[in-house]
């Protein structure tokens, strides 16, 4: 190697070792975890591939139509249509950007209306942006006892307000970013079916997730269906970048069928291919390749076992909470574990100085612990002696 190039790595090397690393058990509040061993081969493999420009790049795009299908596999879906891209943000703007051309058509003359969308106050900020980019309207039923909309609220505002306004679409969280609550999805769909309303699921965290989710770890009397097999659900975003283990960037998007592309189609007349539908153009196939091959070496035996050890993981820090007199908020619906606390903002910077980073939530004052693959039993045995610290102190 030349000199120069030793001396750059070198330097880079300085730069990269300030990063916190996963395997050391102090990042807990991360949605991301360490990616599969396998996914560096894969990341050196296709480095240079453009799904921007898929004529260039055919085996690839290939690809990502079998990686597409054996998510629309999990998600109980046998025609789905949908991309790799590049994580949860784009996949929740890509369903907005569907609503409001959906709702542009419906309104004919009254087509720069905003669209009407019902939205769950624990939805990620990522329809934030969406708003911003759309002039889109969200209405944000209240959360009922369980942290999730409440579905009897809803049904009564759609009822009244729906000739007046009009509701285009309705959020629906499966796994949200805060509690890891998922919205009564099925119930969603038979008021949407009845009033023909489009429904998106962001199950960004939850979707390589509720799937593989024992029956042993699954709560009484709570509704845990958020798929495709359910009416007027048409969109679900699904990052293998999360629970999926794979690098970043990898988030996905998937539509019930091939019909919902000419709502996305950009005409790109220089390009191999004459339409463009991803929101990025010049795009990377390594999120493509490495969820291929992740899904085809854990298969869902392997992530069912992946997701049994952060569910054990998360009951285990519920008991060491317990020991130790802290307080959950609810139960774990997924590997997402809350502690109560009356100065969150607090206690996570006295956490950060010992090293440790936790996040809050903005729902309920609580810390928020996700509990992924790279927690094990003795992170949570050294985090619960350092949270009681800073509560000594
Ligand atoms: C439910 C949910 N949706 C969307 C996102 C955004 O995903 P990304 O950060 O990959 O853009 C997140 C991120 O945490 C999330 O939890």
């Amino acid at each position: 190697m030349e000199i120069k190039e030793k001396e750059i790595l070198r330097e880079l090397k300085k730069y990269r070792e300030r990063d916190l690393k996963y395997e050391d058990g102090k990042i807990l509040g991360s949605m991301c975890s360490k990616p599969h061993p396998i996914s560096k081969k894969i990341v050196e493999m296709f480095l240079e591939s453009n799904l921007g420009d898929p004529g260039l790049f055919p085996g690839t795009k290939e690809l990502e139509g079998e990686v597409i299908k054996s998510i629309g596999n999990i998600l109980n879906n046998k025609n789905p249509f949908g991309y790799i891209i590049s994580g949860g943000t784009e996949a929740n703007i890509t369903a907005m950007r569907v609503i409001k051309k959906i709702s542009r058509g419906k309104k004919g003359k009254d087509k720069d209306k905003k669209a009407n969308i019902i939205l769950p106050e624990t939805a990620h900020f990522s329809f934030e942006k969406a708003k911003d980019m759309m002039d889109l309207n969200y209405i944000s039923p209240p959360l009922d006892k369980n942290y999730i909309m409440d579905v009897k609220y809803l049904k009564d505002y759609i009822e009244d307000k729906r000739e007046k306004h009009g509701i285009d679409g309705i959020v629906a969280i499966a796994g949200c970013t805060e509690l890891g609550t998922i919205d009564n999805v099925l119930e969603l769909s038979k008021i949407a079916k009845e009033h023909n309303i489009y429904i998106h699921v962001d199950a960004a965290f939850g979707g390589f997730v509720i799937p593989f989710l024992e029956e042993r770890y699954r709560l009484e009397n709570y509704n845990y269906e958020f798929d495709f097999s359910l009416e007027n659900v048409f969109s679900i975003t699904i990052d293998p970048h999360k629970m999926g283990l794979a690098p970043i960037p990898a988030g996905g998007i998937v539509f019930k069928d091939y019909s919902f592309k000419k709502y996305l189609d950009v005409e790109a007349p220089y390009l191999t291919d004459t339409y463009q539908a991803t929101l990025i153009g010049t795009r990377t196939g390594i999120g493509v390749a490495t969820t291929w091959a992740l899904m085809k070496l854990l298969g869902s035996e392997g992530y069912r076992e992946i997701v049994s050890k952060c569910m054990d993981n998360s009951y285990y820090l519920i008991k060491k909470m317990k020991e130790y007199g802290f307080e959950k908020v609810i139960t774990p619906v997924l590997n997402i574990v809350t502690i109560k606390d009356e100065d969150p903002l607090r206690t996570s910077l006295m956490l950060r100085d010992m090293g440790w980073y936790v996040s809050m939530c903005r729902c309920v004052d609580a810390l928020r612990i996700i509990v992924m693959p790279h927690i094990n039993k003795e992170h949570i045995d050294n985090f619960i002696e350092a949270l009681s610290q800073c509560k000594r102190d």
